[in-house]
């Protein structure tokens, strides 16, 4: 099968697309033939090594510890091991492999089946491979950490990018009221995605209006985190995804969340943290049902094929893309029996 391969840490030409063995699936593992993936922020430091100590913390200390990367997929059940319970083959699925070995960016991977949910029936394969990650992060970040509730003003820092456009959304869904903090040319994009109010980051300060918020979700951007607290509400939440892909401010909103938060919260009534993602088969399904309800569609801003994944995260690391960047992958098709499960 084709596969894009990283072999060694370095810029986005190390990756190569190479032909390599088609994975077979274990006994508890369910062969997907993907038809499409997404770009995620952690694809860009698992080709470059950095930071460090991501390397120390798993990522493979001298080369990539996982030569096919990818974790967002979308495709169809090829075949499925004897004690594989949920699927069979032919069945279209969506996931997240960030925590099962990675391997979206490939023609075939083998996964457990509780990274797979069946995909929303009204998705495309490309619409289907945006959401795993991103929208999850934004339900996490909105309803675990935020505890979102129906009538709330609720701010979202980055509502453009690939995990604000589904914040904006999944926020509206829980009934609050949106406010999409954006560039000047995805304004409009912000407000036809459900957003009540829009600003324009290159001309307002959110933190110095005057208004205040009962919820921020940050995903991209750097504010300080007194920053944000200054513009919440006396009980309200800020909680940060995410932070500045390059520059001298990278990553530090998402230091100051993780180390500052905890005390800065423990000063009064507000409260300010970071989320950190947690992978799980219930979130997916939750999110399946608010796309299948129509709540939620996922805004994808370009498309690349496999043999141009280097192009794709190129596009994705300048920070400005407009919801998603996905990436195509040419379907194997084939003839499924209809009923009961075929093992292979
Ligand atoms: N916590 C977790 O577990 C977790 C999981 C996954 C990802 N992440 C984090 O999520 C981040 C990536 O998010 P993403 O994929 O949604 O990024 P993205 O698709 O690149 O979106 C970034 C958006 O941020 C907007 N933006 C840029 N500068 C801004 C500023 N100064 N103020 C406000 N908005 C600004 C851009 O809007 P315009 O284009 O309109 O300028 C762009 O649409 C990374 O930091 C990553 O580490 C965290």
């Amino acid at each position: 099968m084709k596969a894009m391969v990283c072999t060694k840490y370095g810029p986005l030409e190390v990756l190569q697309l190479k032909e390599v063995e088609k994975p077979s699936p274990g006994d508890d593992e369910v062969l997907v033939n993907v038809h499409a993936s997404s770009v995620n922020y952690n694809t860009l430091g698992r080709v470059s090594g950095k930071p460090f100590l991501a390397r120390l913390v798993g990522a493979g200390l001298l080369k990539p510890k996982h030569q096919i990367l990818g974790n967002d997929i979308a495709g169809q059940v090829e075949a499925v091991g004897g004690n594989v319970q949920q699927f069979r083959p032919g069945d279209e699925v969506f996931g997240d492999l960030a925590e099962c070995g990675l391997g979206a960016f490939a023609e075939y991977v083998s996964v457990p089946e509780d990274a797979l949910a069946l995909k929303p029936a009204n998705l495309t394969f490309a619409e289907a491979a945006a959401v795993p990650e991103a929208a999850v992060v934004a339900l996490q970040g909105l309803r675990d950490k935020g505890q979102i509730k129906a009538g709330q003003k609720v701010l979202i820092c980055g509502a453009s990018g690939g995990i604000g456009t589904f914040a904006v959304q999944i926020a509206k869904s829980f009934g609050a009221e949106v406010t999409g903090v954006c560039g000047t040319r995805n304004l409009d994009m912000v407000r036809s995605i459900g957003a009540d109010h829009v600003i324009d980051y290159t001309k307002e300060d959110f933190t110095k209006n005057g208004r205040c918020y009962d919820l921020i979700l940050a995903t991209a951007g750097y504010r300080s985190i007194f920053d944000y607290r200054r513009a919440l509400n006396p009980s309200g939440i800020y909680v940060a995804t995410g932070g500045s892909m390059s520059g001298p401010k990278a990553m530090a909103q998402i230091y100051q969340a993780l180390l500052l938060g905890p005390w800065i919260s423990m000063t009064g009534k507000k409260k300010l943290c970071m989320l950190t993602l947690r992978i799980n088969q219930k979130d997916l399904v939750f999110m399946k049902e608010l796309l299948e309800a129509g709540k939620v569609k996922p805004v994808i801003d370009r498309r690349f094929p496999l043999a141009e994944a280097a192009e794709a995260l190129r596009y994705y690391g300048g920070g400005h893309a407009r919801g998603k960047v996905v990436i195509t992958v040419e379907p194997n098709h084939k003839t499924w029996p209809i009923g009961g499960k075929v093992c292979q």
